[in-house]
């Protein structure tokens, strides 16, 4: 059962909800492009905060509130008084007398959990310094979708720690799949999520390995991915990653040591040059463009599922 929980970390979930709300994504775009939708979100009040920017997730957000009944508040943070110095806790208390749900990308994790104590209403994790849940699940929605099946074995390249590679490692751990990450060795999730990420891949199977030679991680991968060197909220450290991730890229040569159905994905935005040479993600084994159209599905999926 779903509805009413938060959707903070994949981990928290157990397969068979990551299933329901895959299943979901993929009856969600079937009944878009058939002028099908349900209005499960009738009259239901959600709000949608952004601490950072977005293009994807804000847009696919408003979208999935909006398609499915129900009405989206979507707020920056200098709209509020946050802005000011009001304590979030606050905020959360006055939106929890006023809205059904809330959706929240955040500078810090912490923030979520505060959201939903302080609330008392599902929160959706829309993208934290930790994690991206929602990214995750329409990257596997989107490989389910050209493969097939979830088996395949992926590569992942560049920093070790990242927020989408951490959702993606929770996914990989709860279905027992294989995940190979080519990282600089001082790259590595949190601690604590990565402890939760090794018991669920122990008691699945799945395979989560770390390389520091991407020849090595990438060879005979089906799926590449790759996300940027300087995420949101890391701009002071911008010239370091840069230096410290610059072999970590993917190229054409590198993708030519994949195996032979092998695709490029990124949750975008992208920097071409930096993270990913322009011919491969704007080569013939990109999908990076259905994963971001994708993103609208999931959004259902999981809104309509939780709210
Ligand atoms: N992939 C993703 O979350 O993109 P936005 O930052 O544009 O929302
Ligand atoms: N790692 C990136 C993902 C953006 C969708 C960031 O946090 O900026």
């Amino acid at each position: 059962m779903l509805k009413g929980r938060n959707l903070i970390c994949l981990l928290d979930f157990d397969r068979w909800d990551l299933q329901r709300l895959l299943d979901v994504s993929f009856s969600m775009k079937e009944k878009v492009l058939t002028n099908l939708v349900p209005k499960s979100l009738d009259g239901k009040r959600i709000v949608l905060l952004f601490e950072k920017p977005s293009t994807r997730t804000r847009i696919s957000s408003e979208l999935a509130v909006s398609m499915l009944g129900g009405s989206p508040i979507v707020i920056g943070k200098n709209d509020i008084q946050i802005s000011r110095g009001e304590p979030i806790e606050d905020t959360a208390r006055v939106l929890g007398r006023m809205v059904h749900g809330i959706g929240a990308r955040v500078l810090k994790h912490e923030t979520l959990l505060k959201l939903s104590e302080y609330s008392g209403r599902p929160v959706v994790n829309l993208l934290s310094d930790l994690s991206h849940p929602l990214q995750a699940l329409t990257d596997f929605m989107t490989i389910k979708e050209i493969f097939g099946t979830l088996e395949k074995p992926i590569a992942f390249v560049g920093d070790g720690g990242d927020n989408v590679l951490v959702s993606l490692m929770a996914f990989v751990a709860k279905f027992g799949l294989e995940l190979k990450v080519a990282s600089p060795k001082d790259m590595r999730p949190r601690p604590d999520i990565w402890k939760r990420i090794e018991e669920e891949a122990e008691s699945s199977g799945a395979i989560i390995e770390f390389y520091e030679d991407p020849y090595e991680a990438v060879r005979g991968a089906s799926v590449v991915y790759t996300d940027v060197w300087v995420s949101m909220g890391q701009e002071g450290e911008a010239q370091k990653r840069r230096e410290v991730l610059s072999t970590y890229r993917v190229t054409e040569d590198l993708m030519r040591y994949t195996s032979s159905d092998s695709i490029f994905m990124h949750c975008l935005p992208a920097v071409r040059g930096e993270e990913v040479e322009q011919g491969v993600i704007d080569g013939k084994k990109s999908r990076v463009w259905d994963q971001a159209e994708n993103r609208l599905y999931t959004a259902m999926s999981a809104f309509s599922l939780i709210f």
